[in-house]
């Protein structure tokens, strides 16, 4: 296998073996959490330990950093493709340049996020974090699929980076708000989060299949996709 094709699969590997175990533990605990409430609510005690709480948030945290970590690594390795075939390093300089400042400025400002104490800074760096994985998701050499967005890897994965990045930053007010809407907000959007999780999972399995190998390439791009027909017919096949 040719190193680029190696590469290619440390992003699919990375979401199957952390990723998705995480996701695993984070709804485990979202559900004791949210058993626990209605349970004290109702009898006033329950079985479930109060540490559930701080558990499902201890995962969730790590989650983001994981969701966006394996975002950064789709789109960089589509990025970094498109930069070595074009080598755009001689020809545009200042746009690698740009792409790898935003690539940076999105791992601070995720950092600064998880630190940050104040409503409005956590807020503000909320909003860097998903404007960075926005503007990289732009850039040249990424797969959108954006004609057909509704079952796009591109477009459900950033979806799904942007809502754990939210529940990072409205994790405060979860806590502080008495008359529960936040908690109920973040309930309805997690959920929403999980298919596309599900969704993730089919739609990177699908890409999978339809990517070709490096030495392929040029036999496979000359297919006209619509039509599903190729230049040379396989013998064996059309026989
Ligand atoms: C798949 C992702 C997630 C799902 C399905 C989910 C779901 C839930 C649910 C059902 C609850 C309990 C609501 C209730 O009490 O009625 C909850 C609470 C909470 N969630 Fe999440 N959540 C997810 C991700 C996250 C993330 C990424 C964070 C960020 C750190 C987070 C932070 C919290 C916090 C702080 C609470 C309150 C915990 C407590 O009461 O001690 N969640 N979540
Ligand atoms: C939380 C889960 C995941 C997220 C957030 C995510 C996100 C992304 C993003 C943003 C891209 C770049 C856009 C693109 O080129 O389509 C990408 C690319 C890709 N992902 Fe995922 N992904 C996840 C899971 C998976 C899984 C489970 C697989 C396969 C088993 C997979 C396979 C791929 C493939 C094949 C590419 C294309 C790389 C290329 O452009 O050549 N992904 N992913």
């Amino acid at each position: 296998m040719e190193l680029a094709d190696f590469l290619g699969l440390i992003h699919p590997a990375i979401a199957i073996i952390f990723v998705f175990p995480i996701i695993g533990n984070v709804v485990n605990f979202a559900w004791q959490t949210r058993q626990r409430r209605l349970q004290t609510l109702a009898n006033g005690k329950s079985k479930i330990p109060p540490v559930v709480g701080a558990d499902h948030r201890k995962f969730g945290e790590l989650l983001t950093s994981a969701v966006v970590g394996v975002t950064l690594l789709g789109l960089g390795y589509a990025i970094g493709k498109n930069i070595v075939k074009h080598q755009l390093w001689s020809t545009a300089p200042l746009k690698v340049l740009f792409i790898v400042l935003i690539f940076s400025a999105t791992i601070k400002c995720l950092i600064l996020l998880y630190q940050a104490r104040q409503r409005l800074w956590r807020g503000i760096f909320a909003s860097l974090t998903g404007a960075g994985l926005v503007i990289i998701g732009c850039q040249d050499g990424v797969y959108r699929l954006t004609n057909e967005w509704y079952w796009s890897h591109y477009y459900i994965g950033i979806t799904a980076a942007l809502l754990m990045i939210f529940s990072v930053s409205i994790v405060q007010d979860i806590y502080q708000d008495k008359s529960q809407r936040w908690r109920i907000v973040h309930t309805i959007l997690n959920c929403i989060a999980i298919l596309l999780f599900i969704g993730q999972g089919l739609t990177g399995t699908r890409d999978l299949l339809a990517i070709p190998l490096s030495w392929q390439e040029p036999y496979i791009y000359q297919c006209d996709f619509a039509q599903k027909t190729c230049l040379t017919p396989n013998p064996q096949i059309s026989k």
